[in-house]
């Protein structure tokens, strides 16, 4: 059974269908790559899967029980994890701080939570600036803090919603680096990204979204190479040419 099944989304904001009638499923332990042209609704249905946003209809189910329409506190705590375009981490708190904090509030002890940090830390390369201010690092520490924060508890499934960009090229290395440990080691996730090397690297099979549909599910290999894929992307000619390739 799927891990995560998705049916039939449907999200409007006013007149626009921003997630159209979207179906997937995620299996257990997959990194499932969702790629689509800019205002495609992945966004969007990234957060109607974090309960960040009500669907207007459809179902989504989390091995086999219904999740829609709880919030993301109560999705938190089934393990749906997000994280956001936007990083988000307390400014005015140490890194190392940040990480305990959450580690607190998702039920480590004291002794786990400083241990599970000083370690994840060390993994995101972080341990020189652990003790300075969350708001004196780079964004790209940041997001790699950020990182730490959502895995300080591994989350059945962790949503990440372009997680690359505007990263510096070594932090990227860094977070892709963690990323395909964590899936190794059996964590399950969606990774939303406009970086088609790293999907393709990273995430064996992929969903590609345009105007709020499913255009295509598959291998990553094949989606990248669909014909409805490349016109989403580039345009009709585009796609006849690389027919004649
Ligand atoms: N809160 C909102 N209110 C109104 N329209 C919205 C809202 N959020 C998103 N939209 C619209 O819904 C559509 C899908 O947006 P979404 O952010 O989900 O796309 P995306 O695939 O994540 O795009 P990108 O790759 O640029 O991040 C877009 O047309 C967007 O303008
Ligand atoms: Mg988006």
């Amino acid at each position: 059974m799927a891990l995560m099944q998705i049916q039939n989304i449907e999200k409007r904001f006013g007149g626009l269908r921003a997630v159209d009638g979207a179906s997937m499923e995620v299996r257990q332990g997959e990194l499932l790559g969702l790629i689509g042209p800019n205002g495609s609704g992945k966004t969007t249905l990234l957060n109607v899967l974090s309960g960040h946003l009500a669907a207007d209809s459809g179902s989504v189910l989390l091995d086999g029980k219904s999740i829609l329409g709880l919030g993301p506190t109560q999705l938190t705590r089934l393990g749906v994890l997000r994280m956001f375009q936007m990083t988000r981490v307390f400014n005015r708190m140490s890194a190392f701080d940040n990480l305990v904090v959450c580690g607190l509030a998702l039920g480590l002890n004291e002794p786990q939570s400083y241990a599970r940090a000083t370690q994840l830390l060390e993994e995101l390369k972080l341990t020189p600036v652990m003790y300075l201010d969350a708001g004196q690092l780079s964004g790209g520490q940041r997001k790699l803090l950020e990182f730490g924060a959502c895995f300080m508890v591994p989350p059945r499934i962790a949503l990440l919603d372009e997680p690359f960009a505007a990263v510096h090229p070594i932090m990227k290395e860094t977070m892709s680096g963690f990323i395909r440990r964590r899936n190794e080691a059996g964590q399950t996730f969606i990774l939303v990204s406009h970086d088609m090397p790293v999907i393709v690297d990273l995430c064996p099979r992929c969903v590609c979204m345009n105007a709020g549909k499913v255009l295509a599910e598959g291998t990553t290999h094949d989606v990248l190479r669909s014909a409805a894929v490349i016109e989403a992307y580039l345009g009709e000619e585009a796609a006849e040419e690389q027919d004649h390739v």
